[in-house]
């Protein structure tokens, strides 16, 4: 029924496009029938910008996005590739948390467009139908449940946006088992599953909730300042981590640290005042006066 007015819709269309032109009715049916056309409202969302054949994932072009006539994103256009790790740096308020923000559907650009893949379009999808597509974002606090053991956790983090207690009752399936003991397996935790997730370092609660993104099998990881207040023993396992996430996902990384982004760039890309003032390598990148002046020589 639906599919039937969708299709009257376009046929009326199509006629005032005739009718309008000189050609009259009988150019009509011709038109109607052409095999190098396809109407509009049969055509998939689609984005051909979206350089798939270079594994382009996440584009994002032309966004801005103003608070009180503020400009916190002015003209951002970031390109994310299929595995590629990427470390966003900047100074406070150059626009990376908004940029996240705007990613994950949580704010909502003025202008510019978004996407993940040729069709997904997420500026038309809710924070909810962002992160089932495959978008998995870690806030820079911990949000485990502390009162849960890490298997419950990660057993939880499965039901994900679907979010149901019944998963506790459920058995689990011996492939939903085999994918929590991978992620604990990821994520350096496997000898403490059955930890009180509470009682875990400040670190081991970083990587548990990586690890509960993970159960959601996401393609893009948007990673905010995952470093901040950790042992260096703890950053160079998180180093480890994020690397070894890296090639299976595309991971983004939003870290103050320079030491940290050393660790594990190769590429970075540098914010300031809401657009992209540098891109390229760590060494690149420190080499830049721009980005010492605004950034590195802070
Ligand atoms: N909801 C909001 N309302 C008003 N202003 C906002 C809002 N969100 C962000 N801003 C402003 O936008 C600018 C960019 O903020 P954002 O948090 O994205 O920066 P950041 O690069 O993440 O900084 P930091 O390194 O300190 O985390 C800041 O000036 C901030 O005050
Ligand atoms: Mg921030």
């Amino acid at each position: 029924m639906m599919a039937r007015t969708l299709l009257q819709q376009g046929f009326d269309h199509q006629r005032e496009n005739v009718l309008d032109s000189d050609e009259g009715g009988s150019g009509f049916l011709k038109d109607f029938t052409r095999r190098d056309q396809v109407f509009s409202f049969l055509k998939p969302p689609y984005n051909p910008k979206v350089d798939i054949k270079n594994d382009m994932l996440l584009y994002v072009e032309g966004v801005s996005k103003s608070f009180d006539g503020f400009k916190a994103i002015n003209d951002l256009n970031l390109y994310i590739k299929k595995g590629e790790l990427r470390c966003i740096i900047g100074p406070n308020g150059a626009g990376k948390t908004t940029m996240m923000d705007i990613i994950t559907g949580k704010t909502r650009p003025d202008v510019g467009e978004v996407w993940l893949g040729q069709r997904l379009d997420l500026l038309k999808m809710d924070e909810a139908d962002i992160a089932n597509a495959g978008v998995g974002r870690k806030f820079q606090k911990p949000t485990v449940f502390e009162a849960l053991t890490v298997w419950e956790n990660l057993e939880l983090a499965m039901a994900g946006n679907k979010g149901t207690w019944q998963m506790f009752r459920a058995v689990l399936s011996g492939e939903q088992k085999c994918d929590i003991e991978q992620v604990l397996e990821l994520i350096g935790l496997k000898t403490l599953s059955k930890m009180i997730a509470g009682k875990l370092s400040h670190g081991q609660k970083q990587w548990l909730e990586i690890g509960m993104l993970l159960m959601q099998k996401p393609t893009l990881l948007l990673v905010d300042e995952p470093v901040a207040g950790m042992t260096h023993q703890e950053m160079d396992r998180t180093a480890e981590l994020l690397l070894s996430l890296a090639g299976s996902h595309s991971v983004m990384v939003v870290e103050h640290d320079m030491d940290f982004v050393r660790s594990i760039a190769s590429t970075v890309t540098v914010l300031h005042q809401g657009h992209v003032l540098a891109e390229g390598t760590m060494q690149a990148i420190q080499d830049d006066a721009r980005v010492r002046e605004v950034y590195l020589g802070q």
